[in-house]
């Protein structure tokens, strides 16, 4: 059952270019993305009223849609302006619109009733081109359920196995501690301390070892907003384990965006970057290659689990101390569903 009362990531801004038609899928609903002149992007449902042909293969015209089936042509609002052959343009002639937001640099969609669409619940997240920081984006498609890849962001433990080479590597912490858990009002907040850890690579001259705070935010449907301070060793026990007071050697920030497509196909939206001071360009493309490659590990896990759950989809599972985070975001997602 779908929740449609909430806003999904549909895109990078960046996709979205002038003059292009593009077409999405959220929520097993077709859509139609596409700028007008003034640079505002639209979201129609990607069904042309006439008879269902998608507007996604239609032809813009300024800022209006063309049906290039039999013609009939759409306002950025999905009122009908033309028919051909037709004076009359019927009220019930027009496509519906879709409440839309940009934050940062992910552009929001709202699935559910229009008069519902309260921006102020959109999470902030960074936009790509914030000057106080350098970001790098990707995007991968998975033949997942997105719970799934819920669950995944709501227990870092599996840093520890599914990355034990990539963003896991020496850590084993990960999997040993469980962070500390605070309900938020549409997710949940992960924060902990990672001791004692020697840092890898070009993180190498930040000394013998490190201790390392990791704080994120999770938030429906899938919205995973990280910071991760690399600290001098000692500052955990100086924080007496509470958040740390002073700026950190390193700050590493990972957000990412988990947008249901189907039942069993989502996609996965992320950007990694630190702040603008701590790496270079060419530094950065290593972090983001190591990052990708990690989520690709995450993806091959992800959907062979899906194919065995779907072998036998009543078969229940084994709880664990690991699951806590997925158990009370499930919950979160129930009280959620209409
Ligand atoms: S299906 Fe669009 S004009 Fe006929
Ligand atoms: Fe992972």
């Amino acid at each position: 059952m779908w929740i449609r009362n909430a806003w999904y990531v549909a895109a990078w801004t960046h996709e979205i270019e002038p003059g292009r038609i593009n077409s999405r899928t959220i929520i097993d609903q077709p859509l139609v993305l596409y700028r007008t002149a003034d640079g505002a992007i639209v979201a129609l449902e990607d069904r042309c009223p006439h008879r269902f042909a998608p507007l996604s293969m239609g032809r813009l015209e300024g800022d209006d849609l063309r049906c290039m089936y039999h013609g009939l042509k759409f306002a950025p609002d999905g009122k009908c302006l033309e028919i051909p052959g037709q004076k009359l343009i019927p009220r019930s002639a027009c496509v519906r619109r879709y409440p839309l937001q940009v934050v940062g640099s992910w552009v929001w969609v709202w699935m559910g009733e229009a008069d519902k669409a309260d921006p102020a619940i959109i999470p902030p997240s960074l936009a790509l081109d914030d000057p106080a920081w350098r970001l790098q984006a990707g995007q991968l498609d998975y033949d997942a359920d997105y719970l799934l890849i819920d669950d995944n962001l709501l227990d870092l433990s599996h840093l520890s196995f599914t990355h034990e080479k990539t963003l896991g590597l020496d850590m084993p912490q990960w999997a040993d501690e469980r962070p500390r858990t605070v309900p938020l009002e549409r997710g949940l907040r992960f924060q902990r301390w990672l001791r004692n850890h020697p840092p890898r690579g070009f993180m190498r001259k930040l000394g013998e070892r490190v201790d390392v705070w990791n704080s994120y935010d999770f938030l429906f449907p899938g919205v995973f907003l990280q910071r991760t301070g690399f600290y001098p060793a000692g500052t955990a026990d100086r924080s007496d384990g509470k958040a740390p007071e002073c700026e950190p050697l390193f700050h590493r920030v990972d957000e990412q965006a988990v947008t249901p497509v189907g039942r069993r196909a989502s996609r996965y939206f992320y950007a990694v970057g630190t702040r603008a001071q701590d790496i270079d360009p060419g530094k950065l493309e290593r972090l983001f290659d190591v990052t990708t490659v990690a989520f690709h590990e995450d993806k091959r896990i992800i959907e062979a689990q899906q194919k065995l759950i779907d072998l036998e989809p009543g078969r229940a599972m084994l709880p664990t101390s690991l699951d806590a985070g997925p158990t009370q975001f499930r919950k979160l997602v129930d009280t959620m569903a209409p």
